[in-house]
């Protein structure tokens, strides 16, 4: 059952206490009745009537409605935070691009390489990239098309290839091998099996490839930080509003155990005061890992 599911049921959970509360004290001031002597029954009823009710307030479309405008407004500016503050951060993390030699004979004559990026959105990260690099670009959703064209103009030295609409879980358009970078901000956390992307991007990555990624952390264990971020993904609260975002997932232990050779990680805080998300989610991860 998905997290999404829990919070009617935490819903039904606390009426239901209510009423258990309640009852006698009802029950002494007026007529007993059969519901007044059997909370249970009560519970079970609340049970009935929310479950449903809440089930389709949460997937109404008018919710959903309101959910996408909130995602594109709010989650939009956020972004644009996020990716002032990190600027800096993912030019230095991508700097080795530069020194990359390509696996396939013909890109290498050119002295270029092939950079496959999952979950590329708008192209934030095309900047990055060094001159002349071939680029595929995959994404499971094509609502970011027409910004990803725009933004791609602007960089001419950079040389478009194809865009890829599918999960990273399941790249089959991809051969094997043919890839000599795979980079990666802010996916893994919104992906629902980061093990399988995770042997998706070994299988396409060339011998000695790089797979390069930054992604959210959870806080320290014992801090209160965590215990927000532990309700909030739990409740399904977090991923509804962010797009199946969870706070509490460690993908560096998943990266040592998926089989790449070597594996290079840090991390850093960003700076809470810059918005208030960032004191939920402040802490980040920056990681190399060898094929
Ligand atoms: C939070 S945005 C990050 C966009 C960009 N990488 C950045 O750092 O600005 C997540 C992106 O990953 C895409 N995405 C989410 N799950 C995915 C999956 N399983 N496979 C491929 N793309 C995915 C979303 O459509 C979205 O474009």
């Amino acid at each position: 059952m998905g997290p999404n599911y829990y919070l009617p049921f935490l819903l039904v959970s606390a009426a239901a206490r209510k009423t258990k509360c309640r009852l006698p004290r009802v029950a002494q001031s007026a007529g007993r009745s059969v519901m007044d002597d059997w909370p249970l029954l009560n519970g079970l009823m609340a049970l009935v009537v929310l479950v449903p009710l809440a089930y389709t307030v949460v997937f109404s479309d008018k919710l959903r409605k309101w959910r996408r405008r909130w995602y594109s407004e709010f989650v939009g500016e956020l972004r644009v935070v996020w990716n002032a503050v990190l600027d800096e951060k993912k030019r230095t993390f991508l700097a080795p691009l530069a020194e990359a030699v390509s696996n396939d004979d013909q890109l290498r004559l050119k002295k270029s390489i092939r950079i496959l990026e999952i979950g590329c959105g708008a192209g934030t990260n095309l900047r990055y990239y060094p001159d002349g690099a071939s680029l595929v670009m995959v994404d499971c959703s094509s609502s970011f098309e027409e910004r990803l064209l725009e933004n791609v103009k602007k960089y001419p030295r950079l040389f478009l290839e194809r865009i890829v609409y599918s999960c990273a879980q399941d790249m089959c358009e991809i051969t094997d091998q043919s890839v000599d970078a795979v980079v990666s901000t802010n996916v893994l956390c919104c992906t629902n099996d980061e093990r399988q992307v995770l042997a998706e991007i070994l299988r396409v990555l060339a011998p000695g490839g790089k797979f390069y990624m930054i992604e959210p952390q959870p806080a320290d264990k014992l801090s209160f930080t965590f215990a927000l971020q532990w309700i909030l993904t739990n409740s399904g609260i977090w991923p509804y509003l962010f797009d199946g975002f969870r706070l509490t997932r460690d993908y560096e232990c998943s990266v040592r155990e998926a089989g790449f050779s070597a594996v290079e990680s840090t991390t850093f805080d960003l700076p809470r005061s810059a918005h208030f998300v960032f004191r939920i989610v402040s802490k980040q991860m920056c990681l190399v890992a060898t094929k």
